[in-house]
This record gives C-alpha cells, structure tokens and sequence, in this order.
C-alpha cells in the first residue's frame, strides 16, 4: 500500500510510468476503466479548490468508483475530532483518501494512520499533484524534460516545492527567482541542491528558459498578506519582456487560479505561449493515472 504526499514517494521510473500512463488515459478519454469498480474515494477538503476536487471526483467516476466530499464546516474535522480517529473510521468504509490541507503534518498524520491510500491534493508544504499535469503537458508540448532549464518565478511557496522535488527526480534545472524573504523552504533547497539554482533576477531565471511558472503570489492562507505581497513581488510579473528573455519557443504554464495583472500579465496567460489550459485539464488524467497506481500496487 502506497501513500502521495510527495514526488519524493515515487521512484523516477514510476513518475514517467504514471505521465505515459495519462497521454494513453488521454488519448482514449472516455474509455471505460474498472480499475475503481465499487471503490468509493473520500474528498477530505480543508481549503478551496476548483481544479483538484472536480478532476478527482470526475476521474474516480471515469474509472469505475464514486466519491464523497467531506469539508471541515460539515463533517467533525471542523469541530475538533482528531485527524487519526478520522483516519481509522474513513478506511473502514472507503478505499482511498484525498486530502487538501494547511499544514503538511495533517496530511501526514491522515497517512499514518490510514490503510488505505492517501493523496495529498494540497498542503501549504507542497503540491505533488499539480507537478503529474505538469511534466506530462510539458512532455506532450516538448517531449522529455530532462536536461531542459525551467524558470520558477515569484513565491518559494508549495507549487515550487514540487517543482524542485521534479527537477530532482527527472533532472532537469529549475531556475527560481524569489525575493530573498520569498525564498523556498530550506531542507527542500538542500535535497535539490544540484538540479536548482536560486536568484533575485527574474530575467536571469527566464533566461533561455524553455518554460517559464509562476502562482498566484498570496495563495491559500496568505490572503492577510495580499497588499504588502503585491508591493514586495512587484518586480515578479511574468509579462512579455520576461518572456522575450526566455527560448523563442518558451512555454508558459501556472497552476491556476490566477490573477492577471499580479503575477502574469494577461498577454502572457491569454497568448500564444501560455498552455494552462492544457496544463488543467491533464490534471484530469494524470490523476486517473495516479489512482490506477495506488490502487494496484
Ligand atoms: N491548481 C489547483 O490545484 O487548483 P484548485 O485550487 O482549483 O484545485
Ligand atoms: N500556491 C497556491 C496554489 C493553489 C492551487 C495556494 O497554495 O493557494
């Protein structure tokens, strides 16, 4: 029985099984798949979501299974019922659990203590999901990514995390320009070390860059902080100039939601470089994918 709540909890070999995987899921979309016949998934949702809940409730769907959302505001998590016991009970009745969360250690703890599969839909440590959609639309755009520069600009935030834990596994250079205080976490730098490079100049990360990322600069828990963060990443807009300092066929991709005039000009996300949308609707089937894994390992 496997847990993800982290690129770090697949081999190398089995993150590019799981990307094969989702362009064959792909290409035959709507094919129907038993793999999660009679299975039911839990949705343990304790932040907003668009893209993640939707692709995994339409994926489970599309492989056999149904799901069942549970928020803090109407299940006991919200009124203080230990995420352990919460474990137990789900895996007595359900087969899968995806959890979004603040701190990572919650997602952790549901692991722990769970005997079913967990998958981590979101924490504020990182977002492992999001980095399947990813590699697997750059792959579809651009083939292989190893050995390919990809600039990270903005926030040293969860999405990052990810990004560097991919750079690590499929060794390619990931390129971050942060403010200095905007800085990704440290251990990750450490375990990273040779496949990141750190710096203060977006145009610098960009540089020659066959793909440029960026996230919104307040994400989910940060929204106190929204005004001095846009002033302390004014700097980090990703617009046309940055892109004009990245490869002629550059590519642009952000995890969504995202806020035009902050950290992406809409010339750039609206424009012919950008492929997000590609980049969302992959997370459909690199999930599917995903869950196949988990659910026959
Ligand atoms: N990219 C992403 O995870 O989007 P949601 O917050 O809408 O799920
Ligand atoms: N970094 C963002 C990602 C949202 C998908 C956040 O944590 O809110």
């Amino acid at each position: 029985m496997r847990h993800f709540l982290s690129l770090m909890d697949l081999s190398a070999k089995e993150i590019r099984r799981i990307i094969a995987r989702a362009m064959e899921l792909k290409a035959r979309a709507g094919a129907a798949s038993s793999l999660m016949d009679g299975q039911t998934a839990v949705l343990v949702f304790e932040k907003s979501s668009t893209r993640t809940r939707i692709s995994f409730e339409v994926g489970i769907r599309q492989l056999g299974g149904s799901s069942l959302f549970l928020s803090p505001a109407d299940s006991h998590l919200g009124r203080g019922e230990p995420i352990e016991d919460t474990a137990r009970v789900l895996s007595r009745m359900t087969d899968l659990i995806v959890m979004r969360t603040g701190p990572h250690q919650r997602v952790e703890t549901m692991a722990e203590h769970a005997s079913i599969p967990v998958i981590n839909g979101l924490s504020d440590f990182n977002h492992p999901c999001q980095l399947l959609a990813d590699i697997q639309t750059f792959t579809e755009h651009r083939g292989d990514i190893r050995g390919k520069k990809i600039a990270w600009i903005g926030d040293g935030n969860n999405v990052c995390h990810s990004w560097m834990n991919a750079a690590r596994q499929l060794d390619f250079l990931l390129s971050i320009a942060t403010p200095v205080d905007h800085r990704p976490n440290h251990a990750v730098t450490e375990s990273c070390r040779s496949n990141i490079e750190l710096t203060t100049d977006p145009g610098n990360a960009a540089s020659g860059a066959a793909l440029v990322v960026t996230d919104t600069w307040s994400g989910m828990g940060y929204e106190k902080e929204k005004e001095t963060r846009s002033i302390i990443f004014s700097g980090y807009c990703v617009d046309d100039a940055l892109m004009s300092a990245a490869a002629d066929d550059a590519l642009f991709m952000h995890c969504l939601p995202a806020y035009r005039g902050c950290e992406v000009a809409a010339s750039v996300i609206d424009g012919p470089q950008s492929v997000v949308w590609d980049e969302a609707e992959n997370r459909l089937h690199a999930q599917k994918a995903l869950m196949e894994f988990l659910v026959s390992t």
